[in-house]
């Protein structure tokens, strides 16, 4: 499966096709040993901190939400600007990063919070890393090799993992996950939908994603994803900031795309108007309920499982844009799989 390219164009759509598999492998290959000691620690800690960068971040993001909505102290780090934070007694680190080699990550976890002697526990993509070695617990995503430049099945993996995690601290049951790999699959079959919305966006030189709790990192992605392969200028914010100055750039046609996780829908659903009187061509992706968006992609499903509906269809929606302008979503312009500069 993952040995080559055989029947796609791309590496990006492959591997977002790989998602139900990798999300299935990640989820039945998690070390009970390993991710049971992670959240011992994190339950027992004062605070938890997170670091990591772009995708990987996103996905601590999510993370560290679902955490805080559960009582924890949590601070997430972007992974260069992680070393002006002074860890204190009773902190817990851990550190997300898809290839285990991004430096910025490797020069937080190594170089800054290692010193302060506080517990650290790694999210990888790979087995043999330099950010395993400087962990004191290593939990695996199994999403396979990612070619793309673009992190796909990789951060769908990560949110399996995180989510087993986050339900093993707070001990509510972890079976609600068996039900990820079909929603992620559930999410794919609406390509065709994703393909008509990416050739529209093609046409857009900017565009907002805004979103409202699980949704604000799930919008930040978003924004990352199709900025990066499509080159189109998307920025995210919560739904609710997006009064406070974002909404200032909104005239007749301007592209915002809603990630709705199916919580707090009724504040979504006046942002969205807010956003109509001004014209906007609105976009969403829905989990659990409608709120009425010009396209509105809509999944029934569990509100808890929202990340593995919406993230492969706004990958899908970047991919689509990219091909759409012409560009090689595998390759874009600047950027490396993997950062090892600082
Ligand atoms: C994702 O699409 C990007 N290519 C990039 O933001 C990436 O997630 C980041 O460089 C972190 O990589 P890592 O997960 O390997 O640490």
């Amino acid at each position: 499966e993952e040995s080559g390219i055989i029947g796609y164009e791309h590496y990006m759509l492959k591997e977002i096709q790989e998602s139900p598999r990798a999300v299935r492998d990640t989820l039945a290959g998690i070390r009970f040993d390993q991710v049971s000691e992670a959240a011992s620690l994190i339950r027992n800690s004062e605070r938890v901190l997170v670091v990591g960068s772009g995708t990987s971040y996103h996905a601590g993001l999510l993370f560290g939400h679902l955490l805080e909505k559960e009582g924890y102290d949590v601070r997430t780090l972007i992974a260069s600007e992680a070393t002006t934070l002074r860890p204190r007694e009773g902190d817990v680190l851990i550190s997300i990063s898809q290839s285990g080699e991004t430096l910025d990550v490797l020069n937080a976890v190594k170089n800054h919070f290692k010193k302060y002697n506080i517990k650290s526990i790694s999210l990888t993509n790979r087995i043999e890393s330099a950010l395993n070695f400087v962990s004191d617990i290593r939990l695996h995503t199994r999403a396979g090799p990612e070619v793309g430049v673009a992190a796909t099945k990789t951060f769908t993996s990560q949110l399996a993992a995180l989510l087993y995690l986050k339900s093993l601290i707070v001990g509510e049951p972890t079976d609600y996950l068996e039900g990820a790999p079909a929603a992620v699959s559930n999410s794919l079959s609406q390509q065709g939908y994703a393909k008509a919305i990416g050739e529209e966006l093609c046409k857009k030189s900017d565009m907002f994603y805004l979103g409202r709790g699980m949704g604000v990192p799930l919008a930040m992605e978003g924004a990352l994803k199709i900025k990066e392969v499509a080159y189109i200028h998307a920025e995210a914010y919560p739904a609710g900031e997006s009064k406070h100055g974002p909404i200032a750039l909104i005239s007749d046609g301007f592209p915002v795309f809603f990630v709705n996780d199916g919580e707090r829908t009724a504040l979504l659903i006046n942002n969205l108007k807010e956003m109509k009187a001004r014209r906007a061509k609105t976009y969403s992706v829905s989990v659990n309920s409608r709120i009425g968006a010009d396209e509105e992609i809509y999944f029934e499903g569990d509100s808890s499982l929202a990340p593995f509906y919406i993230s492969p269809f706004l990958q899908m929606v970047a991919y689509f844009a990219a091909v759409c302008k012409g560009a090689n979503p595998d390759r874009p312009r600047n950027l490396a799989k993997t950062v090892t500069v600082e």
